[in-house]
């Protein structure tokens, strides 16, 4: 029996055996077992329904057949969704559809050992607490709740984000690169990925590093697959060392339809004469949405350089010259005509093959904009007409030319006031009036910005102007060094951090792929540069765009590069005290937390009332709020219950004394909320969160410790798992 499905085929035979086909990598044909007839079962979903279609017939005789003892009942993994090995004729509907997912076409599709754990592993990490931390914090409230620093493992940090999910614009990031000093793996992700052993930095020469690599890639990818709106872009960075295995695993990850660009940005390494084969100069950034039909690129800011110079010619609206003759005379024979200049009187007509642009009543009106007469008139000239066109004389139409209805001294007098004075009418002549006609297009009419190309070179990443300061080293210098000394500018010499990407880099992508208003996030934030490219962004541009940044660094040190780097970054260069001396403040803030340990119901109610109130900013989100900035933390020691409040200006209060005491929220502790809620100048609704509530009012939203906290995370209350008591 064979079960199709799309393109999918499932092999089954009369004896009851179910066969994937193609299930690891490329592999063709389909394996049957010696059976002269054959089932094909069609699988079709419409809407919510399964249908299934089943057609008997005789094997082929041009299908491969394999013969061999009768096996037992093979199990298919729908590993997509499962982790059990399950028969696919017990599977559910979505699991179905996740397995053909899976294994539908003969496409490539990346194998390595232990991917089916990689896969899976992202849905057994558990999403964590976080404590602020307001020393490494910048800002004000408002300014806190818009950008986020966190400071641990990404793929927990990720998984925290729960309100975030399917929510992020882009996510922008520069992963290690795997150069034997960059990245570090713990087998014990395998069975445990909240296993707090970071491992090991994978050695240049271990033979497993690819696949290590791979398995602590593929679960984060798919992560940040989940954490993008349906029109949202991945931007990750790497080299030539993992180039083919991350594109592979992005193409399956994403779909290679959604692959929007490899972009191959130089790093300006003087080339190095001691290379022995080919100096490397760039790096990649691939490009994928999330889904290609939804996803825009935006346009780059046009140079100075790329526009035409404007004419002088005190027209109030900025304009720029353009052709007045555009190609292909054959289709326009009969916008093949003389012009005569006032200026001169000379016949103009347009360069072989090509004619005029516009109508011939449209550049008489313009003609007669410089204050001649102006006539069309038949000027026997089909010959020259004929040969401009390419065609023989008699296929030529008859045009008549504009030509000039009075003396050329005087049309030539008014031309030349009109010259002078200005504005010009839209059909103007170069060269002091001199030379060929041409046409004014107006700058408001002009697309904003040009198309980005994949290769990005390295004027693109000089020094950016806005930020041109002393403290920015004038020497010519390749791209990776530059970008090292813009962060040595920023914090200082001795930061010790090699994989610095350049500001304008980041900037520039963040440009093409993000929308003024929108969140980028960095799950490898590294010294922060991508936070500080918004910050740039929104500045220059009057953007309002977030960021999420995400850091481990390396703690087992007591190196945490979320502090050191990119607190301290972005610290400085929101109030411009730089390093190197006084720079531009680009304002803003953000809020600074650390995770801490699994969330459970348990570890919930045994938290103190401040490890609490962290726990609500974190987690709380209003559906209608989702992907928005999180509440604004109200710090005052005057009140009991309020915490934060949204930008709606909605309290929340939190009823909550530590572990073990639970106050409940019952009428008395409402009107010290209205209280305290007049007094910081909030109005209802009330957003209550409480152990138990013995109080019903309109103006209270209440939420229930623990139950509506697991459920901001994204987890089932009602699993046992949610109540283990685990330690950090
Ligand atoms: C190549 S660097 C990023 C550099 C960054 N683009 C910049 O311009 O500064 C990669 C960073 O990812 C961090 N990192 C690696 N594995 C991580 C993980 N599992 N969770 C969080 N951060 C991680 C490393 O500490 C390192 O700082």
């Amino acid at each position: 029996m064979c079960v199709l499905f799309g393109h999918i085929k499932v092999v089954r035979t009369e004896r009851g055996d179910i066969r994937p086909r193609a299930s690891q990598g490329d592999q063709a044909g389909i394996s049957f077992a010696a059976r002269a007839t054959i089932d094909i079962r069609i699988y079709s979903v419409v809407g919510s329904k399964l249908y299934i279609f089943i057609l008997n017939m005789r094997t082929p005789p041009s299908l491969p057949v394999q013969a061999g003892p009768k096996s037992p009942a093979p199990k298919v993994s729908p590993d997509a969704l499962n982790d059990e090995v399950k028969p696919v004729e017990d599977m559910t509907r979505e699991e179905l559809l996740a397995y053909i997912r899976e294994h539908h076409e003969a496409g490539i599709r990346v194998t390595f050992a232990g991917k089916d754990i990689a896969k899976r592993i992202a849905r057994k990490v558990r999403p964590r607490t976080s404590r602020a931390l307001a020393k490494y914090s910048a800002g004000t409230p408002e300014e806190q709740a818009r950008n986020q620093v966190i400071e641990g493992e990404n793929l927990q940090a990720m998984v925290t984000l729960y309100r975030e999910r399917g929510q992020v614009d882009l996510i922008l990031t520069d992963p290690p690169y795997n150069t034997g000093r960059d990245f570090r793996y713990n087998d014990k992700w395998d069975n445990d990925p909240n296993d707090p052993n970071l491992g090991d930095y994978v050695a240049e020469d271990d033979d497993g590093r690819h696949t290590k690599w791979m398995k602590f890639m593929l679960p984060r990818l798919r992560v940040m697959k989940d954490l993008l709106k349906p029109n949202g872009i991945l931007a990750i960075c790497i080299d030539h060392r993992e180039l083919f295995r991350l594109g592979q695993m992005c193409d399956e990850v994403f779909g290679e339809e959604n692959r929007i660009s490899i972009i191959n940005w130089q790093r300006a390494y003087t080339p190095r004469n001691d290379s022995k084969h080919v100096s490397v100069s760039t790096e990649y950034v691939l490009v994928y949405a999330k889904d290609m039909t939804r996803a825009a690129t935006g346009l780059l800011p046009r140079d100075d350089k790329d526009d035409n110079t404007p004419m002088e010619d005190n027209d109030p609206r900025p304009w720029v010259d353009s052709p007045a003759t555009g190609s292909n005379a054959k289709n326009h024979k009969s916008m093949v005509y003389a012009i005569q200049s006032p200026f001169t009187g000379e016949l103009l007509y347009p360069p072989d093959g090509s004619a005029w642009r516009c109508e011939q009543k449209q550049n008489l009106a313009w003609l007669k904009g410089w204050g001649a007469k102006y006539k069309a008139a038949d000027i026997d000239d089909a010959e020259t007409r004929a040969r401009i066109i390419g065609v023989p004389v008699q296929e030529a139409p008859k045009v008549k030319a504009l030509v000039l209805d009075e003396s050329v001294e005087s049309a030539q007098k008014k031309a030349r006031k009109l010259h002078k004075s200005g504005p010009w009418p839209m059909l103007f002549f170069l060269s002091d009036g001199n030379g060929r006609p041409r046409l004014k297009k107006y700058k408001e009419f002009i697309k904003q910005g040009k198309v980005a190309t994949n290769y990005w070179s390295e004027d693109d990443y000089s020094t950016p102007e806005v930020l041109g300061s002393a403290a920015w080293p004038h020497e010519e210098s390749g791209h990776s060094q530059q970008a090292d000394k813009e962060l040595t500018a920023i914090v200082g010499s001795g930061h010790d951090f090699a994989t610095v990407k350049p500001l304008k880099l980041m900037a520039k992508i963040i440009q093409l792929w993000c929308p003024p208003s929108g969140l980028v996030v960095d799950p490898f934030a590294g010294s922060g540069t991508t936070g500080h490219a918004v910050l740039w962004l929104n500045e220059e541009s009057k953007a309002t765009r977030r960021f999420i940044l995400i850091e481990q660094g390396r703690p087992e040190k007591g190196d945490p590069y979320a502090r050191s780097l990119v607190a301290d970054r972005l610290k400085r260069v929101i109030s411009g005290d730089w390093k190197s001396g006084k720079n531009e403040p680009l304002g803003d803030g953000f809020r600074f937390s650390q995770l801490q340990q699994k969330v459970d119901a348990n570890a919930l109610l045994a938290m103190e009332r401040d490890e609490m109130v962290d726990t609500v900013i974190a987690s709380h989100y209003d559906v209608n709020r989702r992907g928005g900035p999180g509440l604004n933390l109200i710090k005052y020691e005057g009140y009991d219950y309020l915490v934060a409040c949204n930008s709606s200006k909605e309290g929340f209060f939190l009823v909550w004394s530590g572990a073990d005491k639970s106050p409940v929220f019952d009428e008395a502790t409402y009107e010290a909320v209205v209280k305290e809620a007049v007094k910081a100048g909030l109005k209802p609704i009330y957003h209550v969160y409480a152990r138990f509530n013995l109080f019903q009012s309109e103006d209270v939203r209440f939420y229930q410790i623990p139950d509506q906290i697991l459920l901001d995370f994204g987890l089932n209350v009602n699993e046992p798992y949610n109540n283990e008591s685990e330690s950090k």
